[in-house]
C-alpha cells in the first residue's frame, strides 16, 4: 500500500511539475563581473514568480550559446531571454523564434533594429550608453570644477586641460563606443578643453585592464589626470596596477585613502557594481555611474511573467517605445553625491 501511495506521489508530482513553465536565460560570458551580477539579480527578481529561471553560461562563444538556445525552441518554452554573445547576429536567432512563435527578450547586447524589426514578438531591455557617458563626463566635471576656464588643483599641470587616458570596452559593443565617444563630446561641448593621451581597449576586463596600465603608466605616467574607464572592472583592474606605482598610497595604513593628504588618481567607472561602491568607501574609485541591473532584471521578469499569461502590455509598468524597446535609466555614484 505504501508503495502505492509513494508512486501516486510521484506521479502527481512529476505532474505538476511538467506545469511549471521554464524560461531560459542565456547569459554571454558569465565571467564578466557586470553579467555575473546581473543573472544573480535575475535569479532574485524571478523567485516571487510562478515560473522557473533557468540560466545559461554561453563561455563568450555564439557557437555554444546557438547550440544552447536550440533545445528550447519549441513550444514548451514560449518566452527566451537572450543577452547574445555577437549582438550583429541574432538574425538566425530571431528566424527561428518566427517560426515557432517564440517571444525573444534580448538584453545588455542591442541588436541591429533592421533585425529586430523582422519579428513583433521580440523586445530590447537596456539602458541608454550616450546617457551613462554624459553622465560620467558630469562626474569629471563635479571633481574639476565647475569653470571650464579655471580648471581647480586636480589639472595638475594647470595647463587648462584635462589630460586623460580612456579604458575602452569590447570593440563593437554598443556601450563601449557610445561612451568613449559622448565621454569627450560632453565635455567638450560643455567648455572642457581635454587631451585624450590614450585609448586603450581592455575588453571590459579586470585583468587585462590591470595589464594594460603596465603598459600605459610608462608612457604617461605623471601627465595623466584622469583615467576614464568604459566600465568599473576595468577601473578596479587599472587601480590595483596605479596602487602598486604608488598612484594611491595609503601613506598611513588606515585602509582608507584620504585623497587631501595621499596619493591619488581620479578614476572613474560605469556600472555601479559592489566592489566598486566598496573601492568609492575606501578612497580609491572617485565615481561610477549605475548600469542598473536590479532594475533591467526587474522589467525583464515582469515582462516575461506579463507576456507568460497573455496581458496586454498596455499598462505594463515600464515605458515601453517603438513597441519593442524598454529603457531603464542610469545614475550617478559618488561620495560627492
Ligand atoms: C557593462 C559592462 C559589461 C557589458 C557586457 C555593459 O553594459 O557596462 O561592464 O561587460 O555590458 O555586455
Amino acid at each position: 500500500m505504501k508503495k502505492i501511495i509513494a508512486l501516486l506521489l510521484t506521479l502527481l508530482l512529476s505532474a505538476c511539475e511538467t506545469q511549471i513553465i521554464t524560461v531560459p536565460v542565456f547569459i554571454y560570458d558569465n565571467s564578466d563581473a557586470y553579467m555575473a551580477e546581473f543573472e544573480s539579480n535575475i535569479r532574485l527578481a524571478a523567485q516571487p514568480m510562478d515560473y522557473l529561471i533557468r540560466s545559461f553560461n554561453s563561455q563568450n562563444s555564439q557557437i555554444i550559446q546557438n547550440d544552447q538556445i536550440d533545445p528550447f525552441m519549441n513550444k514548451d518554452y514560449p518566452v527566451l531571454m537572450i543577452n547574445p554573445v555577437d549582438r550583429l547576429s541574432v538574425y538566425a536567432i530571431i528566424e527561428k523564434a518566427k517560426q515557432n512563435d517564440s517571444t525573444i527578450i534580448f538584453f545588455n547586447r542591442e541588436p541591429l533594429p533592421e533585425d529586430l524589426a523582422l519579428y513583433d514578438k521580440v523586445y530590447y531591455v537596456g539602458a541608454d550608453a550616450v546617457q551613462s557617458a554624459q553622465l560620467q563626463a558630469s562626474l569629471i566635471m563635479d571633481l574639476f570644477g565647475n569653470d571650464p576656464k579655471n580648471l581647480n588643483e586636480y589639472d595638475k599641470n594647470q595647463d587648462g586641460i584635462i589630460q586623460a587616458v580612456i579604458l575602452k570596452g569590447e570593440q563593437g559593443h554598443q556601450d563601449a563606443e557610445a561612451r568613449t565617444k559622448y565621454v569627450i563630446e560632453t565635455l567638450t561641448e560643455s567648455k572642457y578643453q581635454i587631451e585624450v593621451l590614450d585609448i586603450s581597449s581592455a575588453n571590459w576586463d579586470k585583468e587585462t585592464a590591470q595589464t594594460q596600465m603596465e603598459e600605459l603608466i610608462p608612457l604617461y605616467g605623471d601627465k595623466i589626470e584622469i583615467l576614464i574607464s568604459n566600465n568599473d572592472a576595468m577601473a578596479l583592474g587599472a587601480i590595483e596596477t596605479l596602487k602598486t606605482y604608488k598612484f594611491f598610497d595609503d601613506l598611513n595604513q588606515d585602509g582608507v585613502i584620504d585623497r587631501s593628504i595621499e596619493p591619488w588618481l581620479p578614476v572613474v567607472g560605469i556600472d555601479g557594481l559592489e566592489v566598486s561602491i566598496e573601492s568609492i568607501k575606501q578612497g580609491y574609485l572617485y565615481g561610477t555611474i549605475k548600469n542598473d541591473s536590479e532594475s533591467m532584471a526587474d522589467c525583464l521578469v515582469q515582462l516575461a511573467d506579463w507576456l507568460l499569461k497573455g496581458k496586454s502590455l498596455e499598462n505594463f509598468p515600464y515605458t515601453i517605445t517603438d513597441g519593442k524597446y524598454l529603457w531603464i535609466n542610469y545614475q550617478k555614484l559618488s561620495l560627492e553625491e
